[in-house]
Parts: C-alpha cells; sequence; structure tokens
C-alpha cells in the first residue's frame, strides 16, 4: 500500500525540476497526479513517461496566474478521478535584481506567480477538496522566507507564502484541509543552473553541499500523506542547516574557532 493511495494530486510547475519528481514520486506512492505548467512539451513527456512505467498521471496547461485556467483544470481533473485530495503550490520564478533594478512588471510577474498563483490554487481546489472528504496542501517557499535573496519579489513572496499558508491552515481546518509549507535552501535546478551565487550559497550551507530534489520531495510526500495528519500551518525547512545558523557557522569558520574540540580538562 502506497503512502499516497488513493490521492488525486494537482503540481503546479510539474513539468521539470522540484515539481517533476515530486510528481514521479507522488504516483510511485499511489498517487494519481495531474501535471501542471505552462511548459507543454516538456510536461506531456514527464506524464507520458509516467503513463509508460503504469502510473497515473495526465498533463494539464495551467498557469498558475489565470484564475480561468485554475477553475478548468480543477474541473477537468474532478471528471477525470472523481476527486481532489492534494495540491502542491510548486510553480515559481525570479529575477536576480535588487530593488533599484527591478522593473515594476518583473515585480508583479514574481508576486504573480508565486503568491497570486498560489492563492488562486487554494480558492479553486479547497471547495474541491471539501467535496472529496479533506486534504492537504504544501505551498513550496524557501530559505529566502526568512533570510532575505538578492531578488527582493522573489523574498517577499516567499514570506508572503509562509503567511499564506497559516491563514488558509486555520481557515480550512474544519474543511479536514492541511496546509503546509517547505522551505528549501540551495537544490540545483533550471531555475538557478549556472548561476554566480551557486557556489557561495554552497559554502554558506552548514552541510557544505547543495540539497537534492528528491530531499526536497520526501518532506513534500510527508506532508501530503496521512503521516502528517497533525500539521498544519506548518513551515519544515529543508536546507542543510542555513536557516538554523548558516551565518553563524560560517563566522566560526572564517574566525578559526573549532566548535567541535574537545573540552580542556
Ligand atoms: N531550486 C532551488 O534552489 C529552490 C530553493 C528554494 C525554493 N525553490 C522553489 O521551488 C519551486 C520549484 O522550483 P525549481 O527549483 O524546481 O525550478 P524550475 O524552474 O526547474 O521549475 C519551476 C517550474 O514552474 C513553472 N512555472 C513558471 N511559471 C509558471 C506559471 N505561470 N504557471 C505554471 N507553471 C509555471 C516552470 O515552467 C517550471 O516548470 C519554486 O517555487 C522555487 O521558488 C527552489
Amino acid at each position: 500500500m502506497g503512502r499516497l493511495e488513493g490521492k488525486v494530486a494537482i503540481i503546479t510547475g510539474g513539468a521539470r525540476g522540484q515539481g517533476e519528481i515530486e510528481a514521479r514520486m507522488f504516483v510511485r506512492e499511489g498517487a494519481a497526479v495531474a501535471i501542471c505548467d505552462v511548459l507543454d512539451e516538456p510536461g506531456e513527456a514527464v506524464a507520458k513517461s509516467i503513463q509508460a512505467e503504469g502510473g497515473e498521471a495526465r498533463y494539464f496547461h495551467l498557469d498558475v496566474t489565470q484564475q480561468a485556467d485554475w477553475e478548468r483544470v480543477v474541473g477537468e481533473v474532478v471528471k477525470w478521478k472523481g476527486r481532489l485530495t492534494t495540491l502542491v503550490n510548486n510553480a515559481g520564478i525570479l529575477n536576480r535584481t535588487g530593488t533599484i533594478g527591478t522593473p515594476l512588471d518583473h515585480w508583479n510577474r514574481v508576486l504573480a506567480v508565486n503568491l497570486t498563483g498560489a492563492f488562486l490554487g487554494l480558492q479553486t481546489t479547497a471547495p474541491a477538496m471539501r467535496e472529496s472528504g479533506g486534504g492537504a496542501v504544501v505551498n513550496i517557499a524557501s530559505v529566502a522566507a526568512h533570510a532575505g535573496h538578492n531578488d527582493p519579489a522573489y523574498s517577499s513572496t516567499k514570506a508572503g507564502l509562509l503567511g499564506l499558508t497559516r491563514s488558509a491552515a486555520m481557515e480550512f481546518i474544519d474543511w479536514n484541509i492541511r496546509v503546509n509549507a517547505i522551505c528549501p535552501g540551495i537544490i540545483v535546478t533550471g531555475l538557478n543552473a549556472g548561476g554566480a551565487h551557486l557556489e557561495p550559497w554552497r559554502r554558506g550551507t552548514p552541510m557544505g553541499r547543495y540539497g537534492t530534489i528528491e530531499e526536497a520531495a520526501n518532506v513534500v510526500l510527508f506532508l501530503a500523506s496521512d503521516e502528517a495528519s497533525f500539521i498544519t500551518g506548518e513551515d519544515i525547512a529543508v536546507d542543510g542547516g542555513f536557516k538554523a545558523g548558516g551565518a553563524a557557522r560560517r563566522i566560526s569558520i572564517e574566525a578559526g574557532i573549532d566548535l567541535t574540540a574537545s573540552p580542556a580538562r
């Protein structure tokens, strides 16, 4: 029996990166997955390759900023599987420009995809989950929600996602819908591959390495499953210790302080 047996999930940004691996893991654990994205060819290809392995997945074109897309896709998924139990708000974008260098349309676009998209997702899927007896939502935030980022729009949306997570968790508690978030640290994907910031960020991560897509997806899977049945409104860092004290650890290293040295006798 899979850990997500009987679940029907919508995963946004499912055509590549973390969303693709979440989709593959969810299916392996017994879920039927609607892979949603604006990248139609790669999205179709992921769905086909899951089907070829005997899994239940379909691709749906869904621009998370478009309310009409959400309404259409939620309707089609419910028609397909008769229910909807799970939403992963994973689609996300970023620029790497500071406040002075960010044109207003870039700011608005990041807010629309990362934050408004998740809001629209909650708004359109929650009634269907209620009809299905309840469900779980996982919002993909970031360490940037806690620590700031070189894209102010990105960190604003990720911090906003935590506010949305807590508010929605309280709002939908009587509908038996749990709403949680994860805050990944640095994971190399299409979002950031080749970025000059990667290596410094790896060094600033207490574990001294990048996270893997699977390490983040494992936590998403847990929060989406009934194993997390008493957890709602929570966010879990998946960041190799970055939020816990990446700065303090870096300072110790630069200052030559060996925190694991034997005590003086
Ligand atoms: N990679 C990291 O280091 C990292 C760290 C923390 C958080 N995150 C978050 O994880 C999530 C997944 O990112 P990733 O690293 O897999 O990046 P990615 O760029 O590989 O995947 C993001 C996906 O979102 C899709 N997308 C973009 N705009 C969309 C829209 N309007 N509608 C629907 N889909 C859209 C893209 O087409 C893409 O498939 C994002 O929310 C990102 O902010 C990533």
